[in-house]
């Protein structure tokens, strides 16, 4: 995992922000395999969040690290007497998503997925993809995460696969890598089990779904993106049977408090 410090990792959102559009990039264009691989955590993503607006009645959500506010966009256009709120740490990406995304019943933020201005037990939906590898103390991010929820959570992050982990656990070329700077990117490994542990107190029950069995390089020789759904839902099985989703790069939560 690369060492970086908070400014900078902030710098970097920002930038990112006014290069790109990131949630468009992974969503919506890129090759068909990387298509493949953000749309299958989005749709764990919008099962569970359809399993809970089906079931409840939901008045508040927030998504932390809203990027250009995809997720926001989407709940608010659906569910109109939901109050969305969007957080980012980037300020960058707050704008991009006021400007791209103003409704009435929806607000943006800049804030710190570490300090968040909400009250405790207060929000009844609290979303969070792809944020807590960007946190160095992601503990304390999920922790303050699950003190503003008040009945439920729905957090993704990724895992690593064998490679990259043997890759990782060589301190030369980790050190190389960072000295390059080439990204930020991650720079904490999240588990399931911390998050199990640190909720273990807080929370009703768990359901997670994984998905991303193999490398994305692997799968990228095969040329059906059918038949990689078919290969990689074969190896998650695989994965949740030993007792190994860990290594799924893929993992999305649901957490009832
Ligand atoms: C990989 S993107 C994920 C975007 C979106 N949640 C999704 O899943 O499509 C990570 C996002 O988290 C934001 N972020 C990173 N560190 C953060 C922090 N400490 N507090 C709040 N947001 C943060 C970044 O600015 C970026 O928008």
């Amino acid at each position: 995992m690369q060492r970086v410090n908070k400014g900078r990792l902030r710098e970097f959102y920002e930038e990112e922000a006014r290069r790109l559009s990131h949630q468009e990039v992974m969503y919506l264009k890129g090759n068909k395999h990387e298509l493949w691989w953000h749309r299958k955590r989005l749709h764990y993503i919008f099962s569970f969040l359809s399993e809970i607006f089906e079931n409840n009645r939901v008045t508040t959500f927030v998504d932390i690290g809203c990027a250009e506010g995809f997720y926001i966009k989407y709940v608010s256009s659906v569910c109109s007497g939901v109050f969305c709120v969007g957080a980012d740490i980037a300020r960058a990406y707050v704008k991009k998503a006021k400007v791209s995304g103003k409704k009435l019943n929806t607000e943006y933020i800049v804030c710190d997925i570490e300090n968040l201005p909400f009250q405790d037990n207060s929000i009844d939906i609290v979303l969070c993809s792809e944020v807590l590898e960007h946190v160095h103390n992601y503990r304390g991010a999920l922790t303050e995460t699950c003190r503003i929820g008040k009945k439920y959570l729905v957090i993704s992050f990724p895992g690593h696969s064998l490679l990259y982990s043997a890759i990782n656990k060589m301190e030369f070329v980790r050190n190389f890598v960072d000295k390059l700077k080439l990204d930020v990117g991650h720079v904490s490994e999240v588990t399931v089990e911390d998050v199990k542990e640190l909720l273990k107190g807080e929370c009703d029950s768990l359901k997670v779904k994984i998905g991303g069995a193999l490398p994305l390089q692997l799968f990228k020789i095969i040329p059906s993106v059918g038949l990689v759904e078919v290969i990689d839902n074969s190896f998650c099985k695989a994965l949740e049977r030993f007792g190994a989703v860990n290594h799924a790069t893929i993992h999305v939560i649901k957490i009832v408090k």
